[in-house]
C-alpha cells in the first residue's frame, strides 16, 4: 500500500499558491487514504497498475473510484472517471469537485492522464485542486486549470 507522507510534505508543482487552503491537513490526508484504499479494488490484470481516486465534492460528499480494465484495452476506465461517474449517479449532474486525490499501489509518481484532466475539468470550479503521487513518495498538488490550461469547452 502506498505510504502516505505527512501533509507538510505536499509539493506544489505549479507556479501559483494552492487554492484549496480551506482544506485542513486532516481532510487532505483522509482523501489520500481513501484514494489508496479504493485502489485495492482496482481491476487491472493487464497493466497491474492499480489506481484509486477520491473526490471531495463541494457539498462535502466523498466519492471514490478505481480503474477498471478490459481485455479490449481501450475500453479501460480510469479511476478518476469511475469516481466522477459514481458521483454524478449519487448526487446528480450539478456536482462540483472541490478536491480530488489520486493514488496508486505501485509507489510511483503518476499524474492524471489527459482524458481524466478533461473529465475532472467538466465538474470543476476555478479552485478545484488535484493531489497526486510525486517523486520519492511525496504528494504533489495543482489546480485543474494548471493541469489542463486549454480545456475543451462547448
Ligand atoms: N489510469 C488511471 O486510472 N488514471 C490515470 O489518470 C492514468 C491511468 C489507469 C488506466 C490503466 O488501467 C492503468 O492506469 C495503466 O494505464
Amino acid at each position: 500500500m502506498l505510504s502516505l507522507p505527512a501533509p507538510d510534505s505536499l509539493t506544489h508543482i505549479m507556479s501559483s499558491q494552492p487554492s484549496a487552503d480551506a482544506l485542513t491537513p486532516a481532510e487532505i490526508a483522509s482523501l489520500q487514504q481513501q484514494a489508496a484504499a479504493v485502489a485495492h479494488h482496482a481491476y487491472a490484470p493487464y497493466s497491474n497498475f492499480r489506481v484509486g481516486a477520491a473526490l471531495l465534492l463541494t457539498d462535502g460528499t466523498i466519492v471514490t473510484g478505481c480503474n477498471v480494465e478490459n481485455a479490449s484495452y481501450r475500453l479501460t476506465t480510469c479511476a478518476e472517471q469511475t469516481a466522477i461517474t459514481s458521483a454524478v449517479a449519487l448526487r446528480g449532474p450539478g456536482i462540483r469537485i472541490r478536491a480530488i486525490a489520486v493514488a496508486n499501489l505501485n509507489a510511483t509518481a503518476s499524474q492524471p492522464c489527459g482524458a481524466c484532466r478533461q473529465t475532472i475539468y467538466e465538474f470543476s470550479t476555478p479552485d478545484t485542486i488535484v493531489f497526486f503521487p510525486a517523486e520519492a513518495g511525496s504528494i504533489a498538488h495543482a489546480t485543474i486549470a494548471e493541469l489542463l490550461p486549454a480545456a475543451f469547452l462547448l
